[in-house]
C-alpha cells in the first residue's frame, strides 16, 4: 500500500503528540509542524495528503495556512482543530476550501474516521482519474487513422499483422505523421488492451530525471526523492510501454534500457531489489536511427533490439490522395466538437491544400481545418480561410499537361519537365531545411556551389520572401 502522509500544524506539543502516535498506529505516515509557516515550508519540500491545521497559532494561523496550501497544492486535503463552539470559524474553514474540521477537545475516534474518510476520498478521486483517461484512451482507439493510398494500407497491413503478437516496433516517420496514433493503435488492437498503455518522451528532460521516469526510484536516492516512485516501465506491466522520440535518447541512458528489453528486469534508481517486468515495447522517431547509429549518438546493439519490425508513415505529400479523406475525417470531428455545420468546400480551397507541401503532416493539416472551421461563418470552406503561406505556395506543375502539349516537341517538353521538379524538389529542401544553404545541399546530395546556381537559375533568392539569409 502507497503511504498516506500527514502533517499536523498545532503550537501545543503534547497536542501534536497525541495526535502522531494515535495516526501512526493507525498506519499513517506523520510529520509534525509548530505553526502554519512551518506546514507551508514542510509542504514545499515533499507532498503531503491531508494537513491537520489548529486555527490558533503564532506565525502564521491555520485559516491563513489553509489558503496557502490550497495555492500551493489545491489536492491536499485540510482539517482545521477549533475552539469548542467556534462554528464560525469552522464554517469560514470549509468555505476556503477545508475537508473538514473538528472541535477541541477532540474524540479519537472521529479524528481516526474524518482520515479514512479523507483518504478513501483521494483515492476515489485517483481511481476516477485513472478511469477517465483510460476513456481517453479507448475513444483514441476507435479514432479512426484515415487513409486509403496504397501507402497506408501497407501501414494498416503491418499494423493488423504486428498487433497479434509481442514484437517489439519501431515507428519511423516525420513529426506529425501519426507515430502516437499507430503505437495506441496496435497497443489496443493486441491481446493486452485492457492493459495499460503508457508514453515515455524521451526529449526534453534532463538525465537523471528521465533515468527516474523510467525506471523509478527509491526512496532518498536522490535530492529530492522524498517517496518511492514506480517508472513507467512499471506503470506499464503488462500493458504496453511506448518510448517516443528514442533518438533522443541520452547515451549514458541506453545501456540500461537494453538490459531491461533483453533481460525484461529491472531495479529502480537507488534502490537493490529485482523487478520483472512483462510488457510490449513500442519505439517511435522522427530521426533516422541508422544514421545517428553512423554518428555515434545511439547504441547500434540497441537499434537491432528496438528494429524488429520497422514501420515507416510516409509524410503527406508523398501520399496526397489521402487529403480529401483525411479533410473528411477532421470536418466531421470539429463540426461535433465547435457546434459547426460545414459540409462542403470550393475548389480554391481543395487546391491549395492539394498543393501545399505539409511539412508538419497530418497535425498541421488538422490544425488547419480547425482554424478554417472556427473561421468560418457559412456552411462552406473557402480559400481566404487558409493561412497565407499556404494558398500562396506555388502550385505543384501539372507535369502531365506539359507532357500532353504535343506542340512542343519531345526533348524540350522532357527538360521542361526535369527543370520543374528540379526546382520543386529545391524548394522543398529550403523549407525542410529552414533555408539553411549547407543543410539544404546536403539533403539534396549536392554540392553547395551547385546549390546556388540552380538557386539563380530558378530565382530561388528572393522570390516572396522564400529564401532568406539564415547564415
Ligand atoms: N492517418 C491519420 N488519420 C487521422 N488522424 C491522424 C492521422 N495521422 C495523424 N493524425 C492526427 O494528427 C495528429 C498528430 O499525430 P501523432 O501525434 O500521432 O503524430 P506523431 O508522428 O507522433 O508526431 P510528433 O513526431 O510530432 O510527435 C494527431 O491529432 C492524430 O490524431
Ligand atoms: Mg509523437
Amino acid at each position: 500500500m502507497k503511504s498516506f502522509r500527514i502533517i499536523i500544524a498545532d503550537d501545543e506539543p503534547t497536542i501534536r503528540l497525541i495526535l502522531k502516535e494515535l495516526l501512526i498506529k493507525e498506519g499513517y505516515e506523520v510529520e509534525e509542524a509548530a505553526n502554519g509557516e512551518e506546514a507551508i515550508l514542510a509542504l514545499r519540500n515533499a507532498p503531503f495528503n491531508l494537513a491537520i491545521l489548529d486555527y490558533r497559532m503564532p506565525k502564521m494561523d491555520g485559516m491563513e495556512a489553509l489558503r496557502q496550501i490550497k495555492k500551493i497544492d489545491p489536492s491536499v486535503a485540510v482539517v482545521m482543530i477549533t475552539a469548542h463552539g467556534n462554528t464560525d470559524v469552522a464554517m469560514e474553514a470549509i468555505r476556503e476550501g477545508a475537508y473538514d474540521y473538528f472541535p477541541k477537545p477532540f474524540d479519537n475516534k472521529e479524528i481516526v474516521f474524518v482520515v479514512k474518510r479523507v483518504k478513501e476520498r483521494q483515492e476515489l478521486l485517483k481511481k476516477i482519474e485513472r478511469l477517465e483517461s483510460q476513456l481517453r484512451h479507448e475513444h483514441k482507439r476507435f479514432d479512426k487513422i484515415v487513409g486509403a493510398s496504397s501507402k497506408m494500407q501497407e501501414v494498416f497491413a503491418l499494423i493488423r499483422k504486428v498487433a497479434t503478437n509481442d514484437v517489439t516496433v519501431l515507428i519511423c516517420g516525420e513529426s506529425g505523421t501519426g507515430k502516437e496514433l499507430v503505437a495506441s493503435a496496435i497497443h489496443y488492437q493486441s491481446y493486452r488492451r485492457k492493459k495499460p498503455f503508457i508514453k515515455v518522451s524521451c526529449v526534453a528532460i534532463p538525465e537523471t530525471l528521465l533515468e527516474s521516469e523510467m525506471f523509478g526510484h527509491e526512496k532518498g536516492s536522490f535530492t529530492g526523492a522524498y517517496q518511492l516512485k514506480p517508472g513507467k516501465f512499471e506503470m506499464a506491466q503488462e500493458g504496453t510501454l511506448f518510448l517516443d522520440e528514442i533518438g533522443d535518447m541520452p547515451l549514458s541512458l541506453q545501456p540500461k534500457l537494453l538490459r531491461v528489453i533483453q533481460e525484461r528486469e529491472l531495479e529502480r534508481v537507488g534502490g537493490t531489489k529485482t523487478i520483472k517486468v512483462d510488457i510490449r515495447l513500442i519505439a517511435a522517431t522522427g530521426k533516422d536511427l541508422a544514421e545517428c547509429v553512423k554518428n555515434q549518438t545511439f547504441r547500434e546493439d540497441l537499434y537491432f533490439r528496438l528494429n524488429v519490425i520497422p514501420i515507416y508513415l510516409p509524410p503527406l505529400r508523398e501520399r496526397r490522395d489521402d487529403i480529401p479523406l483525411i479533410l473528411e475525417h477532421f470536418i466531421i470531428y470539429y463540426n461535433q466538437k465547435l457546434g459547426k455545420q460545414i459540409t462542403s468546400w470550393d475548389q480554391d480551397f481543395m487546391k491549395a491544400v492539394m498543393d501545399y507541401s505539409w511539412p508538419g503532416n497530418v497535425r498541421e493539416l488538422e490544425n488547419i481545418i480547425q482554424r478554417a472551421i472556427i473561421l468560418s461563418s457559412g456552411d462552406k470552406l473557402t480559400v481566404d480561410l487558409l493561412p497565407p503561406n499556404i494558398h500562396t505556395e506555388p502550385a505543384m506543375p501539372d507535369l502531365a499537361a506539359i507532357a500532353d502539349d504535343f506542340s512542343v516537341p519531345m526533348p524540350e517538353r522532357i527538360q521542361a519537365i526535369s527543370d520543374k521538379l528540379e526546382e520543386q524538389m529545391i524548394r522543398h529542401a529550403l523549407k525542410k531545411a529552414n533555408f539553411r544553404r549547407q543543410e539544404t545541399a546536403d539533403i539534396l546530395g549536392i554540392s553547395r556551389k551547385s546549390l546556388h546556381n540552380k538557386m539563380e537559375k530558378y530565382n530561388l533568392f528572393d522570390k516572396d520572401n522564400l529564401v532568406d539569409e539564415k547564415e
